[in-house]
């Protein structure tokens, strides 16, 4: 177990730079925000993007194991129907008489006290309240045109396993992934993007014989925690916690969370579940498809059991940023940097010319172009040298390239990198070899 320990302090710090630098805002803050929804700004859209992109090359790209699927947001009323979510989505919801004030009930600490005003013995009756949000689909209001935006984004691999097993010449063990939207009517979302209503996830559904359910469980709980260290967080601030039985959700019969230890305490980034057979079952008797494989070799036909790594985007995104945040004195002053991974880092490379004089600016950009071309770059002329070196900390850029006035005569720049802030010089013609040894 580790011993990390959480820090109050680093949360408005985090939110803060999102704020500052362009990472996340408040969404429609002109009207005053909007109910805990957030917009990813020039870098947090670069960050959140590379987040994906590293998730997708881990589970798909550099396996011969796993397909890709895009599925739809939008889906009719028997999908959760049959998922089970229609029925069972749902949170404990309670009113206090006294003040009005409504309240999960699951996340109380005294059940029968209202946090909000104090007064015990005043909640109604738990009502269930279902978290998926419903609409309309067409014109016309009425039976047929129910919708749900999807919860998670899970079952379009599950209703599309057919399509896919026909199409893909994969057989079990293997899986589907996906990344996308998913909406939620959480009731008590909070604690920047960690929980909100409209978020992103990473789902992967790994569909295997059932003799082989547990090994897999197993595999996919060390590859999923080894994900996080290999992209740059501390273990000790991550830990695998295998889930209570009473914790486990209607179709899962193991669950591992991923925690991480956020300034609030340790939170989940990704379950990783054992769903057995549910799935596949609930959908072939709800739509009289046949969602099963047949194995030519043994002569057998069998429904895979699924074993799924299930993540948050948006909520990870968030964990590399509180991973990374560092402040450190030098000569006398704060730097803030941002030591993320350089897969996740939203620029790679900054170029800065030392001055703006159209003399430096030419050249200048034609580095930039040289390196936008390979790598995704940042490009700053204005200010002083070290304040724009600073910029780039707090934004995570591992490299700054400058050029400067010698540049013009030697053909050569500096590479300055961002924890150690030493520099080399290099000739121009040197620079892409350079970078693709250290950026890969
Ligand atoms: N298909 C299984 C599933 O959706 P989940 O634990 O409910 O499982 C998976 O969600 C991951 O999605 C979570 O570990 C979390 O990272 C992310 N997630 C879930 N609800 C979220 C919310 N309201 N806001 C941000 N991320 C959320």
């Amino acid at each position: 177990m580790s011993d990390a320990v959480p820090d109050p302090e680093l949360f408005d710090k985090v939110v803060n730079l999102c704020k500052r630098r362009g990472f996340v805002f408040p969404s429609a803050e002109i009207y005053g925000g909007f109910r805990s929804t957030y917009d990813y700004g020039p870098v947090g859209v670069l960050m959140l993007r590379n987040v994906k992109d590293a998730w997708w090359r881990s589970m798909v790209q550099l396996r011969h194991d796993v397909v890709g699927l895009d599925a739809s947001i939008l889906s009719p009323p028997q999908v959760w129907e049959a998922s089970g979510h229609l029925q069972n989505f749902s949170d404990p919801l309670v009113d206090c008489r006294n003040c009005g004030a409504r309240h999960r009930l699951d996340n109380l600490d005294d059940p029968d006290q209202c946090p909000t005003c104090g007064m015990k013995g005043q909640f109604t009756e738990p009502r269930q309240f279902n978290l998926m949000f419903k609409t309309q689909a067409g014109p016309v209001d009425g039976a047929g045109a129910d919708a749900y935006l999807r919860p998670e984004t899970a079952q379009g691999m599950f209703i599309n396993f057919a399509n896919v097993l026909n199409t893909s010449r994969k057989k079990p063990p293997f899986g589907i992934a996906q990344i996308g939207k998913s909406f939620r009517n959480e009731i008590t979302p909070g604690n920047f993007v960690f929980r909100t209503r409209e978020f992103e996830q990473m789902e992967m559904e790994f569909f295997v014989p059932p003799n082989e359910s547990q090994k897999w469980y197993e595999y996919w709980c060390n590859e999923r925690l080894q994900w996080y260290i290999d992209h740059g967080i501390d273990p000790s601030l991550l830990m695998l916690r295998p889930h209570d039985a009473d914790e486990l959700s209607h179709y899962s019969s193991a669950t591992a969370d991923v925690e991480f230890m956020f300034p609030w305490g340790w939170g989940e980034l990704e379950g990783i579940a054992n769903r057995g057979d549910y799935d596949l079952t609930q959908h072939a008797t709800h739509s009289g498809a046949k969602l099963e494989y047949y194995d030519q070799a043994a002569n057998e036909r069998y429904v895979p059991h699924v074993i799924e790594p299930a993540a948050g985007a948006t909520r990870t995104m968030m964990a590399f940023l509180m991973a990374a945040y560092d402040e450190e004195t030098v000569n006398d002053d704060t730097r803030l940097v941002l030591r993320l991974h350089h897969r996740i880092a939203p620029f790679k490379v900054a170029v800065l010319p030392l001055s703006k004089k159209d003399e430096l600016r030419g050249p200048a950009l034609d580095v930039f172009a040289m390196i936008s071309d390979r790598y995704q770059a940042d490009y700053d002329e204005t200010q002083a040298i070290g304040r724009r070196y600073r910029r780039q900390d707090e934004i995570g850029t591992p490299y700054c390239v400058t050029f400067d006035f010698d540049s013009l005569e030697d053909q050569a720049v500096t590479i300055r990198e961002r924890d150690s802030m030493e520099q080399v010089r290099l000739p121009i013609s040197d620079v892409m070899g350079w970078l693709a040894e250290h950026l890969g």
